[in-house]
Formats: structure tokens, C-alpha cells, sequence
């Protein structure tokens, strides 16, 4: 006896729903309608009570092998989905292979920070340590204690930031002289490397803001052949073992006598048509001279016992220079197709 017909219908519509799912939410629907509370196979079980007592265990045993083989139905889809939905979101989120890699950007030392390292080098090799002072000054430190007198026009040279009655932006990095001598007694051997400010117009050669280094030995029997003799060695290190230094009288307030000094082209070696050193042979480098005997005596120091040098020049234009750059303003663009040139360059 095949038991009672409305089982068989109940299950074969079931599963075949079950197999025509989409979704989970499809599947639910199909098990809440057949097996729920009050579904179709439970109300089914539910009044067994009411069909002819032979019959009763058949049908009860039928629907319940119905609800067995229904309920392994829907757990089997449930898996298939589950596996189809995860393929599918992997095949949508699959990695593309064939797109160009992001090439990781090698950092760069900044030019002016390896010419700056590369003289810190050159000096602390001859014994010299690296002074530092503020870049807002005092009038005293950047003019008076320096030998500017009151009215002096250098004081108008320099085309100064003034910040307030008594502050203003370093013109130069001459007055951590000052500073430096005050701070110890002789022998002192100082260099200083720092921003300094002047009021002048951004163009290629010339920026507000830019660096020097200024160097100072002050010691028993110091000369001016010292002087040049370091600035030589300096410019062989910088330049290249072939490079000469010449001096040109000039004059600073802090300095007697002063002179400029020049380093031999490195480009053309000194003779014919360059357009480096504009044909003179020669690339103009900064100033210096012996420190004028006020400048000893404002820190204290007996001009009687002892001498020294002083020089200053500024690291932009070196570098300007050394790496054959025509802009000053590419320091300052933070262009990364400028900096990424100096990645891997070699040291020195
Ligand atoms: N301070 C000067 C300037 O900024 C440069 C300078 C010249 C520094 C002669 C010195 C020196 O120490 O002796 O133009």
C-alpha cells in the first residue's frame, strides 16, 4: 500500500523547489511552508488522529521519511549555494594580474643636505665642531658685536626682516661667532650651517630664505695663510683635487683685512668660453679675512694674544654650482622629479 498520495505531492513539489532555489532566503521559504510550525508535512502528522487506525503507522512512518529527505534536500542546496556564492565573489574580486605594479619610490637626500653633510665632513676631519645659534636674532648679535657701527650702510645691505624693536632674522650665520666666542676661550674652531633671511625677491638666483656655513679659528699665531690654506683644502675636497682659491680684496665690518675668495672653474679649469664661470676662470665663493680686533675684544677676547679667521659662503650656491643646477628654486619646490635625481647617488 503506497501510503497517502498528498505526502508523495507534498514532497515532490518541495524538492523541486528546492532544487530551483537562488538563494537562502528561498530555500527558508520552501522549509518554513513544508516543515514549519504549521506546514504542510506537520499538519500532515499533526491529525494522523483522524485517518483509519491501519493506515495510521504507513502515512506516519511515509511522512516522516519525507521530512527526512526533505531536510537533507535543503541542508545539500544550502551547501551548493554557499559555494556558488563564494566563487562568484571571488571571480568578481579576482586580482588582475596584468595591471603594472606600483613601483615603490626610493627616498632621496636632499642636495643641499649632502653638500651640507659632505662640509660638516671636510671640517670635523680638520678638527673643527659644528656651532649652532638662533635664527631670530638680536641686533647686538647679527650687527653691533659684529662692528657695524650705528649708521653703517651695510646695515642696510643686508636688507633685514626686522620682527620687533630688538628681533630680527639672521642676515647672516656670522653672529654664532659671537655666540660661539663668548661661550669658551681660545683656541676655538666652529663651523655654522643654518638658514639665514634676506629681504630679497624669489627668482632663480636669489630666495628670502637660504643657507651659509661660517667657519672661525681663533688661536695663537693664527694668519691669514691659514685661512687659505683651509679654504684650499676645502675647495679640493668640494670641487676636486685640480681646484686653486684666489683672494680679492674686499671689506666686512668684522674682518681686517677682508677678502673675497674664488675657486678655480672646475668646469673649463680656468681658461676659455664657459658659459659656467661667464669665461673669467674663476666661480665666486664667499668672503672672509681676519677677525677685526673689536669683533675679539666685544667677546673678550686680547686682540694682543690672539688672532684668527673667519670665513662665510653660501651652501645653496655651492650646490647650484657642484651639481650644475640653474635654479635656486627647485631646493624649495619639493618637486619630486628634481629630488628623485639625487637617489642613489653615490656618496662621496
Ligand atoms: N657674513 C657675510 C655675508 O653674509 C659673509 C662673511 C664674510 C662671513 C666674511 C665671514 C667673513 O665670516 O669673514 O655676506
Amino acid at each position: 500500500m503506497a501510503g497517502d498520495p498528498r505526502v508523495q505531492q507534498i514532497l515532490d513539489r518541495a524538492l523541486a523547489e528546492v532544487a530551483g532555489a537562488r538563494s537562502t532566503s528561498d530555500l527558508e521559504q520552501v522549509r518554513v511552508r513544508v516543515l514549519g510550525r504549521s506546514g504542510q508535512l506537520t499538519t500532515l502528522l499533526r491529525s494522523l488522529g483522524s485517518i483509519p487506525a491501519t493506515q495510521r503507522p504507513k502515512v506516519g512512518e511515509q511522512a516522516n521519511r519525507a521530512k527526512a529527505e526533505l531536510e537533507a534536500a535543503i541542508a545539500a542546496r544550502l551547501e551548493a549555494l554557499k559555494i556558488e556564492e563564494r566563487r562568484r565573489t571571488l571571480q568578481a574580486e579576482r586580482p588582475d594580474l596584468t595591471l603594472p605594479g606600483r613601483r615603490p619610490l626610493p627616498g632621496a637626500v636632499h642636495p643641499l643636505t649632502r653638500v651640507t653633510e659632505e662640509i660638516i665632513e671636510v671640517f670635523e676631519g680638520l678638527g673643527f665642531s659644528v656651532a649652532e645659534g638662533p635664527e631670530v636674532e638680536s641686533d647686538y648679535y647679527n650687527f653691533a658685536a659684529l662692528n657695524f657701527p650705528d649708521d653703517h650702510p651695510a646695515r642696510d645691505m643686508q636688507d633685514t626682516f626686522h620682527l620687533g624693536p630688538d628681533a630680527l632674522l639672521r642676515t647672516h650665520t656670522s653672529p654664532v661667532q659671537i655666540r660661539a666666542m663668548k661661550a669658551q676661550r681660545p683656541p676655538v674652531r666652529i663651523i655654522c650651517l643654518g638658514k639665514v633671511y634676506r629681504r630679497d625677491l624669489l627668482d632663480a638666483t636669489h630666495s628670502p630664505m637660504f643657507h651659509q656655513v661660517e667657519g672661525l679659528a681663533v688661536d695663537r699665531h693664527i694668519t691669514m695663510a691659514d685661512l687659505k690654506a683651509t679654504l684650499q683644502l676645502f675647495a679640493r675636497e668640494m670641487f676636486g683635487p685640480a681646484s686653486a682659491v684666489r683672494f680679492r680684496p674686499s671689506f666686512f665690518p668684522f674682518t681686517e683685512p677682508s677678502a673675497e675668495f674664488d675657486v678655480r672653474c672646475f668646469k673649463c679649469g680656468g681658461d676659455g668660453a664657459c658659459r659656467f664661470c661667464k669665461s673669467s676662470g674663476w666661480l665666486e665663493i664667499g668672503g672672509s679675512g681676519m677677525v677685526h680686533p673689536n669683533v675679539l675684544r666685544n667677546v673678550g677676547y686680547d686682540p694682543e694674544e690672539v688672532t684668527g679667521w673667519a670665513f662665510g659662503m653660501g651652501i645653496d650656491r655651492i650646490t647650484l654650482l657642484k651639481y650644475e643646477i640653474d635654479d635656486i628654486r627647485l631646493f624649495f619646490d619639493n618637486d619630486l622629479r628634481f629630488l628623485q635625481q639625487f637617489a642613489g647617488l653615490p656618496g662621496r
